[in-house]
């Protein structure tokens, strides 16, 4: 573990960047530089009590500004790129060019600029989403790419993309692939923060579908420890490979609804079907083994776990959530 090395996080106000910059912050003696647009889906408080940490600079600046970029570049060794336009049901519902623009075309001005400065390693977070329906379960590395959202695609750009620059200029590229995350300070537009918080208001949980869809949920300060892993990994072993973050368990959004209303002591009649949304995935579960033989991570935490601290932590902050469900903007049903 180095002493000086400087880590460049993108999307640092968003729900994994900043759970990921206050684990660098506790686990590491990295210097951490951040820069955020502060979207919608960016928000300071998420960094609020690590803000004015000694080893933390927040840059308030896009991903899509080349100049900017070069700059915060040329400052870092190890770059992560989290900063996305991150809802599927926003990619559908208010068009693709966002989402071209920041997770596309975002990380080749990231790639562009270490082309003319390098770093020791650039991480890019992909998503499981890349996937599409599991074809295998669970699924590896290997499997096949079938976005089936503009989201998906464009993460699927942006993850191809990448790999073309370690192929073409033996860039040290890492491709990561996290499966869905839950926590603390997750936006209320995605499900396991919008039934918590409509449990929490006595208002109904709406399943698209049957609710069985389900997921390979990850607790987000799980996702922080494999960055951090991939982080200390011999670059070697890592660069030009792509790693699944993941559980191996999957749980369907049915059972999910069923164990946030027991979790809050709420009935089981709170639960409401509509209609299935275009785009779903049907099934996701991860293969965790790669992971554990490239950089020795797996996750630890239980669902139970996970989601008994996610439910205390929407409790206890409850002001946040509230602002971000008064907002017009939000996919909340
Ligand atoms: N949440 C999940 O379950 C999950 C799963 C797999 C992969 N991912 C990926 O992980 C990353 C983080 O996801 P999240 O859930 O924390 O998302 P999020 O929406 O909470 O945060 C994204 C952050 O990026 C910032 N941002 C957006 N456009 C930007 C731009 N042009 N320049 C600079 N900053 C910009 C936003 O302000 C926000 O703070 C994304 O790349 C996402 O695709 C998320």
């Amino acid at each position: 573990m180095s002493l000086t090395r400087r880590v460049l996080v993108t999307g640092g106000a968003g729900f994994i960047s900043s759970n990921f910059i206050r684990h660098l912050l506790w686990a590491t003696p990295y210097e951490v530089v951040s820069i955020d647009a502060l979207t919608y889906a960016g928000n300071l408080e998420n960094l609020a009590d690590v803000i004015s940490h000694e080893r933390l600079s927040f840059v308030h600046g896009d991903i899509r500004d080349p100049d900017l970029v070069r700059s915060l570049v040329a400052e870092v060794d190890v770059i992560v790129n989290a900063a996305a336009e991150s809802h599927v049901e926003k990619s559908i519902a208010e068009g693709a060019s966002e989402f071209v623009t920041t997770n596309v075309e975002g990380t080749q001005i990231l790639l562009d600029a270490i082309r003319d400065t390098p770093v020791e390693r650039f991480i890019l977070i992909s998503s499981s989403e890349v996937y599409g329906t599991a074809l295998a379960a669970p699924m590896d590395e290997e499997h096949a790419l079938n976005p089936r959202s503009p989201y998906a695609a464009t993460k699927a750009g942006a993850d191809r993309l990448a790999y073309s620059y370690f192929v073409t200029y033996g860039l040290p590229i890492v491709i990561v692939r996290p499966f869905n995350n839950y926590g603390p300070r997750q936006h209320p537009e995605k499900v396991i923060p919008r039934f918590v918080t409509q449990a929490l208001s006595g208002e109904q949980l709406t399943i698209h579908g049957d609710g069985h869809a389900s997921r390979d949920w990850l607790y987000v300060d799980d996702d922080a420890e494999a960055i951090e892993a991939i982080i200390e990994a011999d670059v070697d072993d890592v660069a030009g490979e792509v790693l699944n973050v993941a559980t191996g368990i999957d749980i369907s959004v049915g059972e999910i609804a069923d164990r946030v209303l027991e979790t809050l002591g709420k009935p089981a009649s709170l639960k409401v079907h509509v209609p299935e949304r275009p785009g779903q995935v049907d099934r996701h579960i991860g293969s965790t083994e790669k992971a554990r033989r490239l950089v020795g991570w797996s996750a630890h935490t239980s669902f139970d776990e996970g989601l008994a601290r996610t439910v205390a932590w929407y409790r206890e902050n409850e002001t946040w959530w509230r602002a971000l469900r008064a907002e017009p903007n939000v996919f909340s049903s």
